[in-house]
């Protein structure tokens, strides 16, 4: 394993067992609202602490972007993306489907990347170039090549609400045009599934970089395709995500740019 995904897997089963710590007392937490619908806990700012210092530690000239901490490149070439706890309102209901995700970037690349999901212990891992891993396994996207018989992950607009619209007019095409729609409520784990062929897709609007960044990194290296919305590699930049394997990839874009409002096109 590279030395620098050594270390993340690290910071992550450090992180994740704190998390689980935690989930037992749920009751016990303060939460505050960053804005409507939207939580943080104090297990999210722990979470982010113990990540950011077990990776200070190894890389002290290092940069980072953290969803509770935020961003300082410390003018370095490599930046971590962190999302100390991805899915914090199931992990706040005690639903069992949350995660940690780590993803390096190195001169606007994203070359690791790790997911790990304590209830399972699940540990996602990828290599640019390397592959993707669960655990030791290694992954490869699903082999459906029809959308009618695929399972496609998704997320619903839950804080911003600009692009309900478009989406449910997606959502609708997709419910009558798939096998089934799951919204687990993990983007990262989202991702995750789709490298692992549990999901043949997944779509959603307006995401963050610390959401996707490690997640897309395993799809790629499972043999899939990630794009945004206009079949181009901005998806980190809009947060507007669609991932597959090769197969499904143009019917299922096609819904989704079917429906597209003038906004999101030319984001
Ligand atoms: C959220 C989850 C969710 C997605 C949201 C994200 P958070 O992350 O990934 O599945 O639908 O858009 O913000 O806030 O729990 O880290
Ligand atoms: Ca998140
Ligand atoms: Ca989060």
């Amino acid at each position: 394993m590279h030395p620098m995904l050594n270390t993340a897997v690290k910071a992550a089963r450090k992180a994740g067992s704190m998390i689980l710590r935690a989930a037992e007392d749920i009751d016990q937490l303060t939460v505050k609202n960053k804005s409507a619908n939207d939580f943080v806990s104090e297990v999210d700012l722990a979470s982010e602490e113990i990540i950011i210092d077990t990776l200070k530690a190894a890389y002290p000239t290092h940069g980072f972007l953290g969803e509770e901490s935020g961003f300082n490149d410390n003018n370095s070439e490599f930046i971590w993306i962190i999302d100390p706890l991805d899915g914090t309102t199931n992990f706040l209901h005690q639903f069992p489907q949350y995660c940690v995700s780590i993803a390096l970037m190195h001169k606007g690349e994203i070359t690791q990347a790790v997911i790990y999901d304590p209830n399972r212990n699940d540990l996602f891992t990828a290599t640019k170039g390397r592959g993707a891993f669960l655990n030791d396994r290694r992954l490869r996207v699903s082999k459906k090549t029809k959308l009618k018989e695929s399972i496609i992950g998704t997320g619903f607009p839950f804080r911003d609400f600009s692009h309900l619209p478009s989406y449910l007019k997606m959502f609708e095409e997709m419910v009558l045009s798939t096998s089934g729609i799951r919204r687990p409520g993990s983007a990262a784990l989202d991702l995750a599934y789709v490298a692992a062929g549990w999901f043949d897709g997944f779509w959603e609007i307006g995401l963050s970089k610390w959401d996707i960044a490690a997640g897309a990194l395993l799809v790629k290296e499972a043999g899939g395709i990630v794009s945004d919305f206009n079949e181009k590699q901005a998806w980190l930049k809009t947060g507007n995500i669609l991932a597959s394997n090769g197969k499904i990839y143009d019917d299922f874009i096609k819904i989704v740019q079917k429906h597209m409002s003038d906004e999101l096109k030319h984001q």
